[in-house]
């Protein structure tokens, strides 16, 4: 179990392709939590080797947007996190304690933390998630992770946001953080989903497109059926053949644009690809480039 949760963190950081496994380690750096409590446990079965500093969080909501999306709002004392970073929820299912990475999908001056997720079939913690009820207790890692941040990036002209279903969740925390206002004077929030259903959190976004009308665009694409208001099909298509940038009345160019994608790996990789193809560049923090990326789960590595 120690090494099963050893390398999943390890996975997680990695795919962020920013720090190393010593590093990882270092996160584990532990903070003293009272006994007897659930983080307590937590930290027993983590044992004196790989320790994490958990805190035990309290169940506000649990809000079912179709049959497999959920949000999930928790109160819990934490430490400061930025927009766009993960953090660990875990749960102790069968003796075991599960734990995996979910970004924050509220702002970090929200009191209450905000999480979106789609159940996997099969899924250890998913399907747990979904039985929780208000009041229940659940563990939550005391620091926030991840370099997907706007601290991260130059500034530009245009801040193309790339996001397959539940990525959705850290862009609508940067938007609501509200530093990008400030620093790009044209946003494009990109949400690529299989049926129109699933494009959650319209009344968000839709706030924000009516506080920012000039600045923001929102462009769902929705692949698996016909809508009047969607793009049909896939991401990297839709950038491949200009039907994007038509419909933003924007280019996707290395001179004027950033670019943040999150999500399923296989989007990732291939919109990246499509994007260097028209010389934009993977941003590193010794060499600034345009295409910073966030992969939900482990697939093709760009
Ligand atoms: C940095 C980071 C942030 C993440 N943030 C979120 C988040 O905000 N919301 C969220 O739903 N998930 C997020 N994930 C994925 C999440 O950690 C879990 O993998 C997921 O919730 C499934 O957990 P599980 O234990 O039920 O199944 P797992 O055993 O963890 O997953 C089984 C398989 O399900 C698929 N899968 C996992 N996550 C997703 C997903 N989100 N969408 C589609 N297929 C998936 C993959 O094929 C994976 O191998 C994030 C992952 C990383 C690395
Ligand atoms: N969504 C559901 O109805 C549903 C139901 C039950 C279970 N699940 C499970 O939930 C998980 C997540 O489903 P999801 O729908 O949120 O996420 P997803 O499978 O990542 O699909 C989200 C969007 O990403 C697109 N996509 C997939 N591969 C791509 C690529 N290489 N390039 C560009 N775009 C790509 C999909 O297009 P395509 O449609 O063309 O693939 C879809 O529009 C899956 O493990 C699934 O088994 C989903």
């Amino acid at each position: 179990m120690q090494m099963r949760l050893r390398y999943d963190w390890v996975n997680s950081l990695r795919l962020n392709g920013t720090v190393n496994e010593r590093e990882c380690y270092s996160r584990f750096a532990e903070r003293a939590v009272a006994p007897g409590n659930s983080a307590e446990r937590v930290r027993r079965r983590l044992g004196g080797t790989i320790m994490s500093s958990w805190v035990e969080g309290t169940v506000v909501r649990l809000h079912a947007w179709t049959d497999t999306l959920y949000s999930l709002q928790l109160r819990a004392d934490i430490a400061p996190f930025a927009a766009g970073q993960f953090t660990r929820l875990a749960l102790e299912i069968e003796g075991e304690v599960i734990a995996r990475p979910y970004s924050f999908l509220n702002s970090p001056d929200d009191p209450l933390h905000e999480f979106y997720f789609v159940t996997v079939p099969g899924g250890p913690l998913t399907g747990r998630l979904i039985t929780l009820a208000p009041g229940d207790p659940i563990m939550i890692a005391s620091k926030a992770a991840g370099f997907f941040t706007l601290g991260e990036l130059q500034n530009a002209g245009v801040l193309w946001m790339l996001s397959t279903g539940t990525a959705i969740g850290p862009f609508l925390s940067i938007l609501a953080a509200g530093e990008l206002w400030r620093r790009y004077p044209r946003i494009v929030l990109v949400h690529s989903v299989r049926t129109a259903n699933e494009l959650s959190y319209r009344d968000r976004i839709q706030a924000e497109l009516q506080r920012h009308p000039e600045q923001l665009q929102y462009i769902p694409f929705v692949s698996r059926e016909e809508t009047d208001f969607a793009i049909r099909g896939r991401v990297p298509v839709g950038i491949e053949s200009g039907e994007l940038e038509r419909r933003a009345c924007l280019s996707i160019d290395a001179e004027n644009s950033q670019v943040m994608i999150c999500g399923n790996p296989a989007m990732v990789h291939d919109t990246v690809k499509v994007l260097q193809e028209r010389g934009l560049k993977k941003n590193r923090r010794h060499e600034p480039g345009q295409i910073t990326t966030e992969q939900y789960w482990k697939g093709k590595i760009t």
